[in-house]
């Protein structure tokens, strides 16, 4: 299965998911990463690992319009069969929502629907679950719609928040989480065990 990976900050979860494609674990190829910021991690992760990227962004491409055009055609061209939101901050176009419809899934750290939406992100969501003073969080995937953190789950998995955790020990485990998570659930979906159709709303 070709992989898409859009991501606009580290890319630890990106790296994770090649490392297991590199290694046999995945039977799946990194064909392509889009990221919305030049400087991002996951760029020069791209690079390290000699997996094409792009850069595009409303500076790249002023029109909404011709940025979806131009990330769709990019997509079309490496034969992405699935795209993985890997830390991504935008919103998908209308055009690639539709031609990958049920093919787009994100990783969260929280056990949505709670903790999600937008503005939740990063460091944010950690401190929300702290505060509500939640004795669980842990890490969903699911399949991307239009709107943020709200597509049909398709895996979760719990973490226990302990007493002492502050924001920064909770990131750091739930990140860890996240990539043996991603790459378990990507070998879900690869091997069918996983129906994405099936679980796409028509
Ligand atoms: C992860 O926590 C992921 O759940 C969220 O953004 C973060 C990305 O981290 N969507 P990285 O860029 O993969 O290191």
């Amino acid at each position: 299965m070709n992989l898409g990976f859009f991501a606009s900050h580290n890319g630890s979860n990106m790296q994770a998911v090649i490392n297991a494609c590199n290694n046999g674990i995945l039977n799946a190829n990194p064909v392509i990463v889009i990221s919305n910021n030049g400087d991002a991690g996951a760029v020069e992760r791209a690079k390290e690992e000699k997996v094409p990227y792009y850069v595009f962004n409303s500076k790249t491409h002023p029109s909404p319009d011709d940025l979806d055009n131009a990330m769709l055609h990019a997509l079309l061209q490496h034969e992405v069969e699935l795209i993985i939101l890997a830390g991504y901050m935008k919103k998908i176009g209308e055009k690639i929502l539709k031609h990958y419809k049920g093919r787009i899934i994100n990783i969260h750290p929280a056990l949505l629907p709670k903790y999600g939406g937008k503005g939740m992100y990063g460091s944010r969501v950690h401190d929300a679950v702290l505060k509500s003073g939640e004795n669980e969080t842990g890490v969903t995937i699911h399949i991307i719609d239009e709107e943020y953190d709200t597509g049909p789950i398709i895996a979760q998995t719990a973490i226990s928040v302990v007493d002492d955790d502050t924001v920064e020990s909770l990131s750091k485990r739930v990140l860890e989480r996240e990539h043996s998570f991603l790459v378990e659930t990507i070998g879900k979906v690869v091997s069918g065990e996983i129906d994405l159709e099936g679980l796409t709303p028509s």
